[in-house]
């Protein structure tokens, strides 16, 4: 069964995005957009589609929630999930944040890295109970038999750790480093704003690319 989703035309009239606005440091531009995302009252203002590929090249997207911006950015999940693998064996990675309200998109490229054991386990020492036992009883990205296997090793785990779960080894932070920054601004008649950067021996360097 076909469908067709022509009649749906949006025109994005909310902002408009100069060489000026950027300024000359891309990441604190991406931390203004984000905060604006947030007061703008969007849903999961740091989350993103985080792209991989493994050695065979073959892409896969997956979305995660952006946990901290300061030099990169940084993003927990499995190491030995199928994101955990690509990475092991290709560190190259990209990012994609939409905020739909706002019109706008930011694209990251960079290198990927796990950031410390420590920075993994502080973080994961302040996760929710919950998310800890979750994270520590889901084999992520494997064929598991059937969700009541998933619920029986929580509940195990629960038995075990019933007030705080130690961070699992193979569960911790990676950090982008960024590479290229692009801020995408929609536009009316689709002659929408995109400013990249791309960071060479002198700093970031500041383009606009064609819509
Ligand atoms: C809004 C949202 C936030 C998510 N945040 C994370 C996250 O921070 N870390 C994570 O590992 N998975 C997160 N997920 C789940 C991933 O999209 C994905 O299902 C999971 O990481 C397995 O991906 P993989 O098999 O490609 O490794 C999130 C999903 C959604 C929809």
């Amino acid at each position: 069964m076909g469908a067709d989703f022509l009649g749906r035309r949006l025109s994005y009239e909310a902002g408009r995005l100069t060489e000026e606005d950027c300024g000359s440091d891309p990441m604190a531009f991406l931390r203004l957009w984000i905060d604006e995302a947030s007061e703008a009252g969007l849903i999961e203002p740091t989350a993103c589609a985080l792209a991989t590929a493994g050695k065979d090249g073959r892409p896969s997207n997956r979305i995660v929630l952006l946990r901290k911006l300061d030099d990169g950015l940084v993003f927990f999940s499995n190491y030995e999930s199928r994101k955990g693998q690509e990475l092991a064996t290709n560190p190259l990675a990209a990012m994609t944040f939409f905020w739909p309200q706002l019109q706008r998109q930011a694209r990251i490229e960079g290198t990927v890295a796990k950031v410390s054991a420590a920075e993994s386990d502080e973080y994961f020492a302040g996760r929710p109970y919950g998310s800890q036992l979750a994270a520590a009883a889901s084999p992520q990205s494997q064929k598991i038999r059937d969700r009541a296997a998933l619920t029986a090793r929580a509940e195990e785990l629960a038995a075990v750790y019933p007030d705080q779960v130690p961070r699992p080894s193979h569960w911790g932070g990676f950090r982008l480093t960024p590479e290229a920054i692009e801020f995408w601004q929609g536009r009316p008649g689709r002659l929408h704003d995109r400013i990249l950067f791309e960071r060479g021996p002198e700093g970031w360097a500041r383009a606009r690319l064609a819509p």
